[in-house]
């Protein structure tokens, strides 16, 4: 199989005044092409860090990672945001969404960054956001949505630029149960047309959704099981 995420004893430190804070102690991981993966732990367990690392959003301290076969470790920062805008996907507990954008407009933003055209943008944004169920809310600015309808603008904005890897920090972490069951769905359906989804989440229920949980404790994984 394809390895799409391969992390090999991978630390991160944060110096804290003059103390060196190791939030992961050597974490080894690897997520293969269509697998859909929760990650699990205690607050303060690393997982959001362990989830910033795989969305090169940070850089570790020391270990290796590859995203789909490419190690980053040499990329400068450039060559990093490159590699991020074009692999990776993701969303967050609060949405993040510009709130004086339109949903369309939050969907192409991606887009503009990637130097796409008005009109190619505007079609992937509509295409997409019709698959995301939202066809009738494109014009909506994100105060005029719901939650869950909140969350599936981000999750169409994480698509538009069909990355390899869906990341998503606590997706349902403020949205009600019946709400953050939808959510799942839609990620159940984006998995099954091949997409690989990684997830962190506190909730057992939500987890249950995916195909592998993985367990973080004290920046370290204790466990790793397959459904
Ligand atoms: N930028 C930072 N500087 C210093 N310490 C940090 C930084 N980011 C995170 N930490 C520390 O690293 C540890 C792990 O944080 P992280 O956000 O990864 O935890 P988490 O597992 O996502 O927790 P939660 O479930 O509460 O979101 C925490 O003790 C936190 O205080
Ligand atoms: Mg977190």
């Amino acid at each position: 199989m394809e390895s799409v995420v391969s992390i090999s004893n991978v630390r991160k430190s944060y110096l804290m005044g003059r103390h060196e804070l190791e939030v992961l102690k050597g974490v080894d991981l690897n997520i293969e092409r269509g697998e859909f993966v929760s990650i699990m732990g205690p607050s303060g367990s690393g997982k959001s860090t362990l989830m910033n690392l795989i969305g090169l959003l940070d850089r570790p301290s020391s270990g290796e990672i590859a995203i789909n076969s490419k190690v980053i470790n040499g990329l400068n920062d450039v060559e990093l945001s490159l590699l991020r805008g074009k692999e990776i996907g993701f969303i967050f507990q609060s949405f993040n969404l510009v709130s004086r954008m339109t949903a369309l407009k939050n969907v192409e933003l991606p887009m503009i960054f990637q130097n796409k055209d008005r009109n190619e943008r505007t079609n992937v944004a509509t295409k997409i956001l019709k698959e995301v169920g939202l066809g009738d809310r494109m014009t909506h600015r994100p105060s005029e949505l719901s939650g869950g309808q909140r969350q599936r603008v981000a999750i169409a904005r994480a698509l538009v630029n069909d990355p390899a890897i869906l990341l998503a920090d606590e997706p349902t972490g403020n949205l009600d149960t019946k709400t953050g069951e939808e959510i799942m769905q839609l990620f159940i359906d984006l998995n099954k047309k091949g997409r690989t989804v990684v997830m962190v989440t506190h909730d057992p229920d939500v987890a249950s959704f995916s195909k592998r949980i993985v367990r973080l404790k004290d920046g370290e994984v204790i466990g790793d099981e397959r459904n």
